[in-house]
């Protein structure tokens, strides 16, 4: 009887067992660890839009789901468990006009469901979709072949039916498997001149420029024929004063070590156009946005002196959003009055001292920047300049600053036509500002690309423009905002600068915390070649003060940056898109020209292709003709990334280039 009891006992026990295990559950998307979820722009969000807001598609509000921008990817080990796949789907509120996106859903690489192309107002779509006898779940969206502008796409009440109550994992495509690898040779001891050979001043304003050298220190300086009203530090290679007549003066700048001399011409254009090559510097934003304060910034450019970085003619230190007050806001350390009884605007907490920074900076060689809207905040809901543009531009000339970023953020709650005149006109009030102060600002239009802004950004006198939305550290977001530049190179001229954007390389996150760029090392390579090529503004975007070998080497070779700097001021144009190659082409002062050869792989693309790691092993045979690159007869070819010559060659040339890679050359015609 015992006996029994005890079976009956075991029995039930086992029974209760296993009906808990094999019970069938429903597990909601948003519940999962989303770190392995891909997305061509920001982070995926449990329970909100990629930009944390309340998701909602076509008006339609949802408390669960996941936000995403594509592309994004998700894979899923249902391993035979699952039952059915449930979502509804769309673009979220929170986009421009422009974003579309096709969602999709995966079976062991089979496409079980697709939406079709999906716009901002589609009404959502319903996803119910059989899973059974399938061991990997892919999510993915694309971007509807248009680039990934604007492509906010919910995953809303998402969830996973499963026939037995096993528990979920996700796994990370494996695309940044790549060993970071050095190509640039150490800079030498001899004293080597770097940076830009020209700079633009305006008649009788301040002039501050450093000598950009690199060799064994002490170095000392000198100049010969330096315009009168202007000195030179011999120890630090810092120059000073004002020239008050208009015109082109050469000088020759020397650098002077125990091991050598180095001297190079230097062309000082005292007139009406500053910002002759593109700026060089840092920027908070891709590291720390709204975690920024003043000791982060200083701290950057600690680290712009510190890795020697300035040698190679770095300059800006630039605050982005976040230094005003935000109103509203109950956090002491933003918290206050936006303006003071002037009217004149007030930093937060976290910038004590405006002038004592800027101070601290120029002290260093170094050149400050700052951000504001149009509207009456930024796009992080600080403070800005709206009906207060005098009064901003005078507060940035007694804070000493060099360069101001101007983004349309709320701006277009003042004004909501969508025409030439209202893109153009609070710009045009923040450049009248600026040209009442008795000081050079760089002057930054950052407007997303709205009304082709590289059609008239000059006429309106912006030294450079935003062609394209937020970059994120995606080989999608970066290959769309580089390449999709070819065409606008006739709006490029010294002074005058298409911006696709900041730089993704080395420890970003949009603060606080941080995570090593996620481009591979041959994507980052190609991102440096291409803004090279592009005349683009380089604003590094990473903790500087945390910067590693791969990325320091990234960012100091003269003979790159000398593509970006070159004062000819011709951006690269493509002369071939085609099979995944794309080649591009940037005439240089010099009679030579710099080309990138890139294996671009954007060709291909079934919706499981999504899912395969890139192959960082394939490379692709790149060829190009003498002719292609408008010269004739031989030439020689330098490699600019290992700084060796390849040789002479005549005709044509060709060469293998790594997956998502570049080859970054320099071809000179031999007379
Ligand atoms: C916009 C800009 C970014 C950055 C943020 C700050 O998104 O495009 O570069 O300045 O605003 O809020």
């Amino acid at each position: 009887m015992v006996k029994n009891m005890k079976i009956l006992f075991f029995v039930i026990l086992l029974y209760s067992f296993c009906s808990f295990t094999l019970k069938a559950q429903t597990i909601r998307l948003d519940k999962l660890d989303l770190t392995n979820m891909e997305c061509g722009w920001g982070t995926a969000q449990a329970n909100k839009s990629v930009e944390g807001n309340t998701l909602s598609i076509a008006g339609q509000k949802f408390e669960h789901g996941v936000g995403t921008h594509a592309i994004s990817t998700f894979l899923l080990n249902i391993n035979d468990n699952g039952k059915r796949f449930l979502a509804t789907v769309g673009v979220d509120d929170e986009a421009t006009n422009k974003g579309s996106v096709e969602f999709f859903v995966l079976g062991d690489r089979k496409v079980l469901w697709q939406s079709g192309i999906m716009k901002k107002g589609t009404a959502s779509k319903i996803v119910d979709v059989d899973i059974s006898n399938i061991k990997k779940l892919g999510l993915l969206v694309t971007d509807a072949g248009d680039g990934i502008d604007y492509d906010h796409a919910d995953w809303c009440d998402a969830k996973i039916e499963m026939t037995k109550d096993v528990s979920l994992s996700s796994q990370l495509i494996k695309r940044t498997t790549q060993k970071a690898y050095i190509s640039t040779p150490k800079t030498s001891d001899h004293p080597q001149i770097n940076g830009a050979n020209i700079f633009g001043v305006s008649p009788g304003h301040l002039f501050l420029y450093t000598i950009a050298a690199t060799g064994k220190r002490p170095i000392i300086f000198s100049a010969k024929s330096l315009p009168e009203g202007l000195t030179l530090d011999p120890k630090t290679g810092i120059i000073t004063g004002k020239i008050d007549k208009e015109g082109l003066y050469k000088t020759i700048l020397f650098a002077k070590n125990n091991l050598g001399k180095a001297e190079r011409e230097f062309r000082i254009s005292v007139g009406s156009t500053i910002s002759l090559t593109p700026p060089l510097g840092w920027n908070s934003w891709n590291c720390w946005a709204g975690a920024v304060d003043a000791s982060k910034v200083e701290a950057a450019a600690d680290a712009m002196v510190k890795t020697g970085l300035i040698n190679h003619g770095w300059t800006f230190i630039n605050i982005d959003d976040c230094w005003s007050i935000k109103p509203g806001s109950k956090d002491s350390l933003i918290a206050g009055d936006a303006r003071d009884k002037n009217g004149m605007i007030n930093t937060n907490n976290k910038f004590p001292d405006m002038k004592a920074l800027s101070n601290y900076i120029h002290n260093k060689g170094l050149k400050l920047g700052i951000y504001s809207s149009p509207g009456p905040t930024t796009c992080a809901g600080y403070t800005a300049s709206y009906q207060h543009e005098d009064q901003d531009a005078l507060r940035y000339a007694e804070w000493e600053i060099d360069y101001l970023k101007y983004d349309w953020c709320s701006y277009g709650s003042i004004d909501t036509n969508q025409n030439l005149e209202a893109y153009q006109k609070p710009y045009k009030v923040m450049r009248a500002s600026l040209d009442k102060v008795n000081r050079d600002i760089v002057y930054s239009l950052c407007q997303y690309g709205m009304g082709n802004v590289w059609e008239w950004g000059a006429e309106i006198g912006g030294n450079s423009w935003r062609t394209t939305g937020d970059i994120s550290d995606s080989w999608s977001s970066v290959s769309q905002n580089g390449f999709n530049q070819a065409g606008h190179e006739k709006y490029a001229s010294p002074g005058h600068w298409n911006d696709p954007d900041m730089l993704v390389v080395g420890l970003v996150g949009w603060g606080p915390s941080l995570h090593p760029s996620k481009l591979t090392p041959d994507e980052q390579y190609s991102h440096i070649s291409l803004w090279c090529l592009l005349s683009s503004p380089l604003l590094i975007g990473c903790d500087l003060s945390r910067l590693d070998n791969f990325t320091l080497n990234l960012l100091s070779n003269d003979e790159v940056l000398a593509v970006d700097q070159d004062p000819l001021g011709k951006q690269a144009s493509r002369i071939l898109d085609a099979d995944g190659k794309q080649i591009w082409i940037k005439d240089l002062e010099d009679g030579s020209k710099a080309v990138g050869l890139f294996n671009t792989d954007n060709n291909k693309k079934t919706p499981s292709d999504y899912f395969s790691p890139g192959n960082s092993n394939i490379k692709e045979l790149i060829i190009f003709k003498a002719s292609d690159i408008r010269i004739s007869g031989k030439f020689r070819v330098r490699d600019l990334w290992r700084q060796k010559n390849l040789g002479i060659y005549s005709n044509e040339f060709s060469i293998k280039v790594p997956y998502h890679g570049v080859k970054l050359l320099k071809i000179t015609p031999i007379k």
